[in-house]
């Protein structure tokens, strides 16, 4: 069955604006505060039921007004959310973001992501097993990503993890792992090197990927999109845009691409879209405003 599932965080994220930040033991008064749905599992399941039908987002949330307004606005998504669970005496995921006039600073207090875990996983194996593809990143516990991978993998599914944020326990997940997409941080955590020239980093990503036997994709903000297609490197160049909020390119990418493998569509046409879509959704304050529908999505995609 075409069926992607999202396992993963779900965040209120309260953004700050502020022209700096304070220093131990100072005050500032900063500028404006917006809250905004988030998290990087809701966040990439969001993008891809914009694009589609058939997304299950699984996660947890806590039971306080925040959970509850999260769930209700998400609502809205064209969402499978019966699987979410609100866990008893616990707050809902928090990002503190700070936006900076060039940069973000996040501290995240995970709450109810926290107990996103093995117990939870048994309960909603049937919900794995109805999908194709099984999309993750680190905001739930290591142990719970790895176990819903390599449950997923018996299944015979797809698998796509999102290294983010980095952890070095995340090589233990690998050996259940399809596809990863770390960002250029995320890539060096991963192959323990840095690079400075892309015939390096082409080197690098061959090597990590034969090693691994993961096919491998770096998103690279501005420089766009690298990943590994049998035994070459491809580079596919970002589209110009004007840049209003980073906050959730990431999860915009990763959301896109599983949805589209999840429907058959081969991997470049898939990372090319998963890359438009990405550079798309930067034009909007906050993670999830501006991903793209199908419709916006495809009149930018002229390929
Ligand atoms: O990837 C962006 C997300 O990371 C934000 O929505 C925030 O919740 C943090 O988890
Ligand atoms: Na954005």
């Amino acid at each position: 069955m075409k069926k992607l599932i999202v396992l993963g965080s779900l965040n209120l994220d309260l953004v700050m604006t502020t022209s700096k930040l304070p220093n131990i033991g100072e005050t500032i008064l900063g500028e404006d505060i917006q809250y905004m749905l988030g998290g990087k599992g809701a966040n990439q399941a969001v993008a891809a039921s914009r694009i589609g039908q058939d997304v299950t987002l699984l996660g947890g949330l806590g039971d306080d007004t925040f959970g509850e307004k999260i769930r209700k606005h998400l609502a809205e998504e064209n969402l499978d959310l019966t699987h979410v669970k609100t866990f008893n005496n616990m707050f809902t995921g928090i990002a503190s973001i700070f936006k900076l006039p060039t940069d973000n600073s996040i501290v995240v207090i995970p709450g109810a992501n926290h107990l996103v875990d093995t117990q939870y996983l048994t309960e909603v194996q049937s919900v794995i097993q109805k999908g194709n593809v099984l999309l993750s990143q680190l905001e739930i516990p290591l142990e719970t990503v790895k176990e819903g991978m390599a449950f997923a993998k018996e299944q015979q599914m797809l698998t796509i993890l999102n290294p983010a944020p980095y952890h070095e326990g995340v090589k233990e997940i690998m050996p259940f792992v399809d596809i990863v997409t770390p960002n250029e941080t995320e890539f060096e955590g991963l192959c323990g090197q840095s690079w400075s020239t892309v015939a390096e980093l082409e080197q690098e990503m061959l090597a990590w990927s034969e090693a691994n036997q993961t096919q491998l994709i770096v998103t690279r903000g501005e420089h766009g999109t690298s990943y590994t297609n049998h035994g070459k490197v491809i580079h596919l160049p970002a589209i110009q845009v004007k840049v209003v909020d980073t906050t959730g390119a990431g999860d915009t990418f990763n959301g896109i691409l599983a949805y589209e493998l999840s429907q058959g569509m081969s991997m470049d046409d898939a990372v090319r879209r998963a890359s438009i879509g990405a550079s798309l959704s930067v034009q909007a304050f906050g993670a999830q405003t501006g991903m793209p529908t199908k419709a916006v999505l495809d009149q930018t995609d002229c390929a």
